[in-house]
Parts: structure tokens; C-alpha cells; sequence
């Protein structure tokens, strides 16, 4: 026979309880006293079930009722102090208007996309359209459509890295043979191939540039890299005249350095363009005085161009007789370096944020 409730000592001795608890943890624990799941009144609520149906009948009631007060109590005074708690904070907090914000960092255009763009932005206002190739490229489009046939020493001029795909072209005694298959790949030595892939599938007149990644199987050092990158041009149509090369080149000079800089264009051999130019400019960090970036010469070399070579033409079933044309290939590190004065193209890459933050 389990002992009655007293419904009055139980509220007396609660409500005493209730009022001596002043912090929040102190009515949680109070909570988990009284009605938690081992709590005074949880017990008593389970004793129930050992009395007999007719003081269950009075007892029952009587305890749900305090069940539901002690609730209500807890909520309630869990909530005063909730309230209370967070009204001293926020008395406590003041807000300094004054203060200086969080700086946002943000991210910033690499410096080689910047100088790739701007040049974009030159041709095309020179009247180019943009154009797009592949960096995997065929034997075919990367040198034999341009002029250099697979046992041509040109080929050395551009040291290559080759894809071997499968057993076919393994089983391939040497280049020659492989290069009669039509079936080399390659990664891009130049973005001249898309030169090619314009005139496959275009008519002239027309007038591109292909900004693109090339790679050559070279030593890096400060002006080298195996990954790099270039602006190709190419412009063709009736009458086409190295006057006009010249024209361009000189103008997009001016308007990519200073409009006091100089050009000149010295003779030079690329097998795709005869007569074939590397043009340079007056050293922009000198003024033409000699320094080191120009290696005390005053100028600058900048880029490959020439007039296309009518082999070229017949690549891609132009008539050499009807139309002639120019093509240009700068090198977009050897731009920046000269642009910003850095002395070294493998700072592009390292990824120092003390470099990077200067553009
Ligand atoms: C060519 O690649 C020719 N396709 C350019 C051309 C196009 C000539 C159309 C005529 C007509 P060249 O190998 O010289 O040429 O490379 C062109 C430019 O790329 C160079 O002037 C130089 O600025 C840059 N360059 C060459 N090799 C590297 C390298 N390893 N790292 C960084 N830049 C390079």
C-alpha cells in the first residue's frame, strides 16, 4: 500500500523550491526535481497505478491538477528570468556606430587574364572578332597546314610535346610515317593551328584573334615557360598588303603601351607567313636609353607576323592567286612583363598573394 499524497505539503514544499531558485539553471533543475522523468511528482503520478480504483478516483485528479500548476509555474518564471537575461545583455551591449567596418577582401582578374583581355578589347576595336580552338590538337592543323611537313627542320623551331593514342601509333616506326596518318596529336605549340580551323570553315574576308594556352616541352627559366600563353591575328581577304601590317601592329602598340611608343619590325623566318617580321618595340621602361629589361639594347621584341604564305592558302583550298593576308603571335607573359616591368614570367604562376594583390 503505497502513502497518500499530500497535496498541500507537496505545494508548500514546491512552491518554496520555486521561490528560492533565482537562475535559470536553478529552475532547470528544479524542473527535472519535480517533474522530471525520475521527478517527485512523476513518482508520485506512478504510484498511482498501486492504489486501489477509489482513491484513484481522488488522488488522481488531484495530482494532475499539480502536475499542471507545477508547469505552468516553471514555464512561466523559466520565462521571467529568460527575458531578464536577455534584457541585461542587451543593456550591456552597445553599439559603437563609430567603429570602423570589416574590410570585405575580394577577389581580383589574374593579371595575365587582365593584360589577355585588354588585348581583346584593342583588336576588337580594330575590328577582329574572337575565335576559339582546340589545345589538343592534330599534326596536321598544329604544322603540316602550316607550312611545315614532318621532316622540315621548322619543326625543332617549336619543341613539342606528343600524345601517342593507342597501339596504332606506337607501332609507328618513326614521325614521318606518323604524320603521313594524319593521326599525330599533339598538345598546341602556337595558336596558329586555329589560323587553320578559321579558314576550314570560313570564307574571306575575315579578321580573327585567337587568345589561347599553348605548351612547348622547354626549360623554364625567366622568360620561358611550358605553359604560356598567345594572342594569334590573322586577317584575310583581296589585296592584302604588308603596309597594312605594319598599320595594325604599330596601332595596337600605341594603344596597349603609351602612344609615344615605337615599332619595328626586323626580318625574320616562320615557315606559315613569307616574308615573315618579329616586330619590336622602343623599351618602355628606358624610354629607349637601354636598361635591363631590354637587356640594354632600347628595344623589346614582341611578336612573330608575316604575310601568309600562299602554301597556306592551298591547306585550306583558299586561291592564293586571289586572296593574300597577314598573321600575327605574341607572346601574352612577355606583354605583361613589359606592361607591369616584371623581370620574371614565373611570378605569374607561383600564386603569391603579395604579387598578385599589385594588378
Ligand atoms: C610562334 O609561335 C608563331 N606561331 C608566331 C606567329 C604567328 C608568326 C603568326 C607569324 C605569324 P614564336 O615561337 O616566336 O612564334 O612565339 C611567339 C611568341 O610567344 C614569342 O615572341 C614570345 O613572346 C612567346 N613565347 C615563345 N616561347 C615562349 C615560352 N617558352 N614562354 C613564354 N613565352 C614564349
Amino acid at each position: 500500500m503505497s502513502a497518500q499524497p499530500d497535496r498541500e505539503a507537496l505545494l508548500q514544499e514546491f512552491s518554496a523550491h520555486l521561490d528560492a531558485a533565482q537562475t535559470l539553471d536553478a529552475i532547470h533543475e528544479l524542473k527535472i526535481a519535480w517533474v522530471g522523468r525520475k521527478g517527485r511528482l512523476t513518482h508520485q503520478l506512478k504510484e498511482l497505478g498501486q492504489m486501489s480504483i477509489e482513491d484513484r478516483r481522488v488522488f488522481g485528479p488531484i495530482l494532475n491538477q499539480l502536475k499542471l500548476h507545477m508547469d505552468q509555474a516553471l514555464t512561466s518564471k523559466e520565462l521571467t528570468f529568460i527575458r531578464l537575461v536577455q534584457q541585461e545583455t542587451l543593456e550591456q551591449d552597445t553599439l559603437d556606430i563609430t567603429l570602423p567596418g570589416g574590410v570585405q577582401t575580394m577577389g581580383r582578374i589574374h593579371p595575365l587574364m587582365q593584360v589577355m583581355e585588354s588585348l581583346v578589347t584593342i583588336f576588337r576595336s580594330l575590328g577582329f572578332v574572337v575565335a576559339d580552338g582546340p589545345e589538343i590538337e592534330s599534326e596536321f592543323h598544329n604544322f603540316e597546314a602550316l607550312n611545315v611537313p614532318a621532316d622540315h627542320p621548322a619543326r625543332d623551331m617549336q619543341d613539342t610535346f606528343y600524345i601517342e593514342r593507342g597501339i596504332h601509333q606506337l607501332t609507328l616506326p618513326n614521325v614521318q610515317d606518323r604524320a603521313a596518318t594524319r593521326e599525330g596529336t599533339l598538345l598546341r605549340t602556337h595558336t596558329s593551328p586555329v589560323q587553320v580551323r578559321v579558314m576550314e570553315k570560313f570564307t574571306p574576308p575575315l579578321a580573327v584573334i585567337v587568345p589561347g594556352r599553348v605548351y612547348r616541352h622547354e626549360a623554364q627559366d625567366a622568360t620561358h615557360s611550358a605553359t604560356f600563353h598567345q594572342l594569334e591575328g590573322l586577317l584575310v581577304d583581296k589585296n592584302v598588303s604588308f603596309a597594312e601590317l605594319k598599320g595594325t601592329l604599330a596601332r595596337f602598340a600605341q594603344l596597349f603601351f603609351a602612344p609615344n611608343v615605337k615599332t619595328r619590325f626586323r626580318p625574320s623566318f616562320f615557315p606559315f607567313t613569307e616574308p615573315s617580321a618579329q616586330i619590336d618595340v622602343s623599351c618602355m621602361i628606358c624610354n629607349g636609353a637601354g636598361c635591363r629589361i631590354c637587356k640594354n639594347s632600347g628595344w623589346i621584341e614582341l611578336m612573330g607576323a608575316g604575310m601568309v604564305n600562299p602554301n597556306v592558302f592551298k591547306a585550306v583550298g583558299y586561291d592564293p592567286g586571289l586572296y593574300s593576308g597577314f598573321a600575327f603571335g605574341m607572346g601574352v607573359e612577355r606583354l605583361a612583363m613589359i606592361k607591369y616591368g616584371v623581370d620574371d614570367l614565373r611570378a605569374f604562376y607561383e600564386n603569391d598573394i603579395r604579387f598578385l594583390d599589385q594588378f
